[in-house]
């Protein structure tokens, strides 16, 4: 099962993917957690301590110049654009509460699609994970989903959008879903999170854009606001919010298979 999570700015893309991850990984699954948000914090919300944080693959260089036959810092030089890249989820994914993180790192914004060793590297990359890997891989996206081009994220079984109780991250979801069609994704779904009043769900499920169903929602929590504040796991530190989320996550999990099923 692949999912990509996106949304607005701070909506709490890295907290869902973060929770969900556990969440599979208490019942056995071999998940993967990818990074790929040029602002990587999933390992620090995870727990990992600033000394042990793993290095961005992008920030790889020898790696990049040894599979790509092009130094990074150069231009101008012949690379490969398929590089071998199947190795490198065992070798560099860090274990972290039962799960395994994978950090991409990014291209700074708008670079995304460039054409240059570390471009296609990371494209090598998210095609090998979407397509060969059989694990459990959700994604823990920037706003938008161009900044690895459309290749990238073509094989995600669904894309869940995270929005707050707010316009502009509907708007965003619009956006994301809008973008999401266009590269040939068929499943999209919705969290809404930092619920302050009942009546925001159905305000929001209400405005969410067509074809994207509401899976659940998760009340504003001080718990892991703190735990994020000090800088500790925000693993276990608000039961409700896990339930709401693990009960969002059978939701997604009927909604891939369902669409599976149909499909034929
Ligand atoms: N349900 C919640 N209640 C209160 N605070 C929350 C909740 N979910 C997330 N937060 C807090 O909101 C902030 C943003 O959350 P998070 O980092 O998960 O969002 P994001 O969408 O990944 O942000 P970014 O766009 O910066 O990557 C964090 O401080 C986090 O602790
Ligand atoms: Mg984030």
């Amino acid at each position: 099962m692949r999912i990509a999570i996106s949304g607005k700015g701070g909506v709490g893309k890295t907290t869902v993917t973060a929770l969900w991850g556990h969440a599979f990984a208490l019942e056995g699954r071999d998940v993967f957690l990818i990074d790929a948000d040029p602002d990587a914090n999933l390992a620090a919300a995870l727990g990992v301590a600033p000394k042990d944080l793993p290095q961005p693959l992008i920030a790889l260089k020898e790696l990049i110049k040894e599979r790509t036959g092009a130094d990074p810092d150069k231009l101008g030089q012949y690379f490969k654009l398929n590089p071998r890249v199947s190795d490198l989820p065992d070798t560099y994914a860090v274990r972290v509460a039962g799960l395994r993180l994978l950090v991409l790192g990014g291209l700074q914004r708008g670079g995304g699609g460039c054409a240059c060793p570390q471009g296609v590297f990371l494209k090598a990359m998210m095609r090998h994970l979407m397509l060969e890997r059989r694990e459990v891989l959700l994604v823990d996206m920037e706003a938008g989903l161009e900044f690895l081009g459309r290749a990238s994220v073509m094989g995600m079984d669904a894309l869940v959008a995270v929005v707050e109780p707010g316009r502009r991250s509907l708007d965003t979801a619009e956006a994301i879903a809008h973008m999401g069609r266009d590269i040939g994704i068929q499943r999209f779904a919705a969290i809404l999170n930092k619920v302050t009043d009942p009546a925001q769900v159905e305000a929001i499920r209400a405005g969410l854009p067509a074809g994207m169903e509401l899976l659940g929602h998760v009340a504003y929590s001080p718990a892991l606001q703190r735990a994020d504040l000090e800088g500790r796991t925000i693993l276990n530190v608000d039961s409700a919010a896990e339930a709401a989320l693990a009960g969002a996550k059978r939701k997604l999990e009927a909604l891939v298979a369902a669409k599976a099923a149909a499909k034929g």
